[in-house]
C-alpha cells in the first residue's frame, strides 16, 4: 500500500492520529512496525549485544525496568541515532506508590479518601522516577478487590467502584500532570483490564468468573473513569476472564474498550501474558497466541516475543490485516509524540527536582497521617500525653524496621530513607518519657517465643505498651496470597502475653491487607491500622499516637471476622432471605436435636455473625461527629435532574479533626437486583472542636444509572433511600423518588 493511501486511511479512519504519525507509519517496514509493538526488559545498568542490535534494527518500542539514567540515555541514543527511523523509546517502571520517596501502599492511600493525597503521591512518584528517564508507569492498579486473601489487594484502591474510580482518576492526574509533554509527567496505565481482583479463592492468577452484569456494574467502572480521564495506556490482565483470557479477549479489548468506550490509547500485555495464552490452553502455540492477542487489540507485548516471532507471518497469511497493525502501532507512536519524545528523548536530571526533596518527604508524611485508620480506642488510651506517662514499652518486629514499613512493589525505595516508629517515638518524647524497646519476635512469621519474657517484663514496668505487629511486606503483593489472614506467627500469643500484664495496649498494625483481628480485638485497648505506611510511617504514626493530629482515615475495604466470610463487602445484594439479627443463631446456642427448620432460614453462617468486624468506610477519630438535619432540594427528581442534599455536621468532641462524610443510596427495585447500599459521594471536612458546618452533595440521575438486564446503562424510575454518615453503617436516612417525567 502506498504511503499516501496509508495516510488517507489513517487520517480518515482514525482522525485520532496526527498527520505526523501517519507520515511516520507510511515510512515504516512491517518489521519496524512490529518492533514498536515489542517491549523488552532492561538489564539494570548495562546493555547486552542482542539489545543493541535490536535497537539498531528498530525492533524495540519500549524497555522496562531500567532506571540507571546513563543507561537509559544510551538506550535512547542508540534507538534515535543508530536506527533507520530514529523512533525513541518508552521507558516503563512500576512506580506503584513511590520511587525513592515511598508513600503508603495504594490500599493505605485509599484509606485517606483523599483525591489530593493520592494525586500528590503520584505527582511525586512521577517527578522522582523521571529523574532516571522513566516516562511510563504501570499504575494505577484499579482492580476492584473484595478478597483480602489476594495479595494484590495491597496495590488496589479497595472494594468500591465509586471510591476506586475517584481515586484512580486522581492517580492518573498525578502521574500525567497537565500535559504529558511537561517535564516530570509520565504516562499512566490503567491495570489490570479486567476482573483480576475476582481471582477465585484469592489465589493470584486464578480464574475469574464474573457475570457480564456484575463486570459492567462493579469491575469496569474504574477503568471507564480512567479512560474518560485520559489515561494514556491500559494493561491487559493475566486473568482467564469467563473462559477467555483478557490478553486474547476480543469482547473486552475491542467491543468494550474500543467500540463502546472509543478509547484511543494503547494496551500493553502483562508480563509474558500473551505467551501464557498457550499455558491457559486458550491457544495451541505462540503463533496462535500472537494471533489472538493482536486480533483482540493488545498493542504491545511485554517481554515475551510472540509478536516478534510470528506477526510478520500472520500478516503475510492474511490472518492479521496491515491496517490493524497500523492502528496498533499508530497508538504507540501517538503516545511517544504526546510525551514529546521525538523532540527530546533524553533526560537531564538537573531539570527536575531532587528525589527525596523536603516537599516530597512532607507529602509522604501527610499521606501516612491521613491513611491510618483508628479501629478501636476504648478507655481513650489514645492519644498519649507525655505529661501523663513516665515510660512506654515499644514492642514488636515492625516497630523499628524501615524496610518492612515500605510495603510491597518497592523496586527503588530504600530502607535507609525510612523513619521508623521507634525512632520517631523517641524523637517525640525526648527526655520526658522513658522509651523501652523489645522486638520480641524475629519477624512477623516467627513462632519463637523465647524473647517474650523480656517484652513482658518491660510492659509490666511501663505505663503503656505500644505494639507494632502485622505482616512483613513480602506477605502481600503479586503472587503473595494467604489462605488465612490472621496475624501470622506467634503475634497473637504475644498480644495475649502482654495483655496479661494489665498494661494498656495500643496495637499499631502494618499490613498489606485487612487482617482478621477477631482473636485479639478484645485484648487490646486501641488499634491503629497503618497498612504499610511508607518512608514517613514513623513520624506520622508518632504524631497520631501523641495527638498532634487525630486519625481521620476510613476503611476502603471490609474487614471480615473470619476468612470464611469472604467475599464480604458492604455493597452486597439483599437476597431473598436477608440475614438479620433475629435470624442469626450461633452454632453453640443451638439446642440438641433442633428441628431442621427451627433456626430460621436466612443468609447467615452458624458459627460467625454475618456482619464484618469493621465495615467499609469505618474509622474513628479522637473527636466525635454528629450528622443531623438532612434535607433534599426536592423529593422527586426526573431523569436528567440533579438533587442537592444538605446535612449538618458537628464536631461534638474536643479535638480539631477531619471527618469523611459519606453519601450512600439504595435503589429499592431494579430490573436487576441492586446493592443494599452504594457509595455515591464523599467529602473530607475539617472541623474544629465544637464547630458545625452544613455540607452539600449533588446527585444527578446519571449517578443512579446501572447496567440493566439488557446490559444497557439506565437509571430506572422508582424509590431510593439515601444515607449520610461516617461509614457504610450510616443510619441518618431520607428518601426520594426518581420519576419518569415523560
Ligand atoms: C507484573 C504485574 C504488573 C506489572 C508488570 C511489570 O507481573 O502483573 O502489574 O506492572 O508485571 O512489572
Amino acid at each position: 500500500m502506498s504511503a499516501n493511501s496509508c495516510l488517507k486511511i489513517m487520517s480518515e479512519l482514525n482522525p485520532h492520529f496526527d498527520l505526523i504519525v501517519s507520515q511516520l507509519l507510511a515510512q515504516m517496514s512491517l518489521e519496524e512496525k512490529i518492533g514498536q509493538m515489542s517491549q523488552l526488559a532492561g538489564h539494570e545498568g548495562w546493555i547486552p549485544e542482542h539489545l543493541i542490535h535490536a535497537l539498531q534494527a528498530g525492533k524495540v518500542g519500549s524497555v522496562l525496568n531500567e532506571v540507571d539514567l546513563r543507561t537509559v540515555n544510551e538506550l535512547q541514543r542508540i534507538a534515535v541515532e543508530e536506527s533507520r527511523l530514529g523512533i525513541p523509546l518508552l521507558i516503563g517502571r512500576d512506580v506503584i506508590h513511590g520511587f525513592k520517596t515511598i508513600f503508603p501502599i495504594p490500599l493505605g492511600q485509599a484509606a485517606s479518601w483523599s483525591e489530593e493525597v493520592v494525586e500528590q503521591g503520584a505527582r511525586v512518584s512521577a517527578l522522582e522516577s523521571s529523574t532516571c528517564g522513566v516516562n511510563w508507569t504501570f499504575a494505577p492498579m484499579i482492580d476492584i478487590s473484595r478478597d483480602p486473601r489476594w495479595g494484590r489487594i495491597a496495590e488496589s484502591l479497595g472494594e468500591d467502584p465509586y471510591l476506586c474510580s475517584t481515586l484512580g482518576v486522581a492517580m492518573v492526574k498525578g502521574f500525567q500532570g497537565k500535559n504529558l509533554k511537561d517535564t516530570g509527567s509520565i504516562a499512566a496505565c490503567a491495570k489490570h483490564f479486567a476482573g483480576y481482583g475476582a481471582s477465585e479463592s484469592g489465589r493470584d492468577y486464578n480464574t475469574a468468573n464474573i457475570p457480564e452484569n456484575e463486570l459492567r456494574n462493579v469491575y469496569l467502572p474504574p477503568f471507564k473513569a480512567a479512560a474518560d480521564a485520559g489515561v494514556a495506556t491500559f494493561m491487559a490482565s493475566f486473568s482467564d476472564l469467563n473462559g477467555v483470557p483478557a490478553s486474547g479477549n476480543e469482547w473486552l479489548m475491542k467491543e468494550v474498550l474500543r467500540e463502546e468506550w472509543n478509547y484511543p490509547g494503547f494496551v500493553v500485555s502483562d508480563w509474558d501474558s500473551i505467551r501464557q495464552l498457550t499455558v491457559h490452553g486458550f491457544t495451541a502455540n505462540d503463533k496462535e497466541a500472537a494471533f489472538e492477542a493482536a486480533n483482540a487489540g493488545i498493542d504491545m507485548e511485554m517481554v515475551s516475543s510472540t509478536y516478534h516471532d510470528h506477526l510478520q507471518a500472520l500478516v503475510a497469511e492474511g490472518k492479521i490485516d496491515i491496517e490493524q497493525i497500523d492502528f496498533m502501532v499508530g497508538r504507540i507512536l501517538t503516545l511517544k509524540y504526546d510525551l514529546g519524545l521525538f523532540d527530546n528523548p533524553y533526560t537531564d536530571p538537573s531539570s527536575l527536582p531532587k528525589v527525596l526533596a523536603d516537599e516530597n518527604i512532607a507529602a509522604a508524611k501527610q499521606a501516612a497521617l491521613k491513611s491510618c485508620v483508628l479501629l478501636k480506642n476504648s478507655n481513650n488510651v489514645l492519644p498519649i500525653s507525655t505529661n501523663a506517662v513516665n515510660s512506654l514499652a515499644v514492642i514488636g518486629p515492625l516497630a523499628n524496621d524501615g524496610y518492612e514499613q515500605l510495603g510491597t512493589w518497592i523496586f527503588d525505595g530504600e530502607a535507609q530513607h525510612s523513619q521508623t516508629c521507634l525512632q520517631a517515638i523517641k524523637d517525640f518524647v525526648g527526655d520526658d518519657v522513658e522509651v523501652k524497646y523489645a522486638k520480641a519476635l524475629k519477624n512477623t512469621r516467627s513462632d519463637d517465643q523465647d524473647a517474650f519474657e523480656h517484652a513482658i517484663a518491660m510492659a509490666k514496668s511501663s505505663d503503656v505498651a505500644l505494639m507494632f505487629l502485622g505482616e512483613e511486606s513480602i506477605l502481600s503483593g503479586e503472587a503473595h496470597c494467604r489462605s488465612t489472614i490472621d496475624l501470622p506467627g506467634s503475634q497473637e500469643q504475644l498480644i495475649e502475653a502482654i495483655a496479661e500484664t494489665g498494661t494498656p495496649i495500643v496495637l499499631v498494625v502494618m499490613a498489606g491487607r485487612p487482617l482478621t483481628l477477631t482473636n485479639i480485638v478484645d485484648k487490646v485497648d486501641s488499634i491503629l491500622y497503618a497498612w504499610h505506611p511508607g518512608t514517613m510511617g514513623g513520624p506520622a504514626i508518632a504524631d497520631l499516637i501523641f495527638g498532634v493530629k487525630s486519625p481521620s482515615g476510613k476503611l476502603p475495604v471490609t474487614f471480615p471476622r473470619t476468612v470464611g466470610q469472604i467475599p464480604l463487602y458492604y455493597a452486597q445484594k439483599h437476597t431473598g432471605k436477608p440475614a438479620t439479627n433475629d435470624s442469626f443463631v450461633h452454632m453453640n446456642d443451638i439446642p440438641e436435636r433442633a428441628a431442621q427448620t427451627s433456626l430460621g432460614m436466612a443468609a447467615t453462617h452458624l458459627d460467625t455473625h454475618f456482619s464484618p468486624l469493621f465495615s467499609f468506610g469505618y474509622g474513628l477519630s479522637y473527636s466525635k461527629f454528629e450528622y443531623s438535619n438532612i434535607t433534599l432540594s426536592k423529593n422527586n427528581i426526573a431523569i436528567g435532574d440533579t438533587l442537592t442534599i444538605s446535612v449538618q455536621l458537628t464536631n461534638t468532641g474536643d479535638y480539631d479533626s477531619d471527618e469523611i462524610a459519606q453519601l450512600y443510596i439504595r435503589d429499592l427495585v431494579g430490573s436487576v437486583t441492586r446493592p443494599v447500599k452504594e457509595l455515591k459521594g464523599f467529602q473530607r471536612i475539617h472541623l474544629t472542636a465544637g464547630e458545625t458546618k452544613t455540607i452539600h452533595f449533588e446527585l444527578s440521575s446519571d449517578d443512579l444509572a446501572f447496567y440493566d438486564r439488557k446490559m444497557q446503562l439506565n437509571a430506572e424510575p422508582g424509590q431510593f433511600h439515601l444515607w449520610l454518615g461516617g461509614s457504610s453503617e450510616a443510619s441518618l436516612r431520607t428518601e426520594f423518588n426518581l420519576i419518569d417525567a415523560k
